[in-house]
């Protein structure tokens, strides 16, 4: 196994001869290091099966199953699939998947730490996904911005981007809403938190999911304030050109496994979308997302 970081990126860490099959113990610790600080490790020359690919995730983790159904890989269910091809007619997954700033599961009480990305049919052009490294979109906040959320938690909701299923046609669109509601209540983070793998602060919020931000007491912010972090963050720029968002590309064979807890992204998609496949395993490695807030 070689690794070597991403030449003129300050993100990545490119991972020669790794198998998942053959990996020891020492280097799938390293491999987690190489996440934790470069943030994104794209393994290269993998060739896997759904199942393989889960096994993979597995030497990283306990695998998290997607919790609505219609995103999972009919066969292996930890599988999340993301795909605009019809396989004998049929679709499989879902379309179009994530095309917002978000991490995964940040709407969820317990989000995992790691989630790969294994692209399976890869478009031609506009191949990539958008990062934003978190943590150092904190360092980089102005100082009263910082003071200015110390101690504040945010609320954050699936609801925006909720994608209605197939078996919703016909239903009101309030007893679905409701149901959204009641089975993904939304969750509460503090704002800043610190990375237990590596020990820096991490800004947790994200424009696709954070719908609040709100004091120790739990009173909401009724300013600008959050719409102030995503600008400070890079998140409104709609050029991506902010000097916080990375683009990352991959071609076929590569499989990127992410820090899901400092590192938002967000798709690349056109309007006129070329075929795209890509499969998703997220894993809960030995810690929580975090275990405490950054005071
Ligand atoms: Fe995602």
């Amino acid at each position: 196994m070689e690794i070597k970081p991403q030449e003129g990126k300050k993100l990545g860490a490119t991972v020669e001869g790794f198998d998942y099959a053959t990996a020891s113990e020492a280097d799938i610790e390293t491999l987690k290091q190489t996440i934790y600080t470069k943030k994104i490790a794209v393994l290269k020359n993998q060739d896997l099966s759904p199942q393989q690919f889960l096994e993979l995730g597995k030497r990283l983790g306990t695998p998290v199953t997607y919790y609505e159904p219609m995103y999972q890989h009919p066969e292996v269910p930890e599988v999340f699939v993301s795909s605009n091809v019809l396989e004998d007619g049929k679709q499989v997954g879902v379309p179009k998947t994530g095309k917002f700033w978000h991490a995964d599961y940040m709407f969820m009480p317990d989000p995992f730490g790691i989630t790969l990305i294994y692209p399976q049919v890869i478009p031609t052009k506009n191949r990539g996904t958008y990062f934003i490294d978190m943590g150092q979109a904190y360092e980089r906040l102005p100082e009263d911005l910082k003071n200015e959320i110390r101690g504040t938690n945010c609320q954050h909701s699936v609801r925006k981007y909720f994608k209605i299923r197939p078996s919703d046609v016909y239903r009101p669109i309030s007893e679905i809403i409701e149901e959204v509601e009641t089975k993904t209540p939304p969750a509460l983070h503090p704002t800043t938190f610190i990375h237990p793998m590596t020990g820096e602060t991490i800004l947790y919020l994200a424009e696709g999911f954070t719908m609040s931000i709100e004091d120790e007491k739990g009173k909401t912010f009724e300013n600008d304030l959050l719409n102030r972090l995503f600008e400070a963050s890079g998140q409104l720029d709609d050029t991506f050109t902010h000097e916080n968002i990375h683009l990352q590309t991959f071609e076929q064979g590569d499989m990127l496994v992410w820090d899901n807890r400092s590192l938002i992204h967000r798709a690349l998609h056109t309007s006129a979308p070329e075929p795209t496949v890509s499969h998703r395993v997220t894993v809960h490695d030995s810690k929580k997302l975090y275990e405490k807030a950054a005071s």
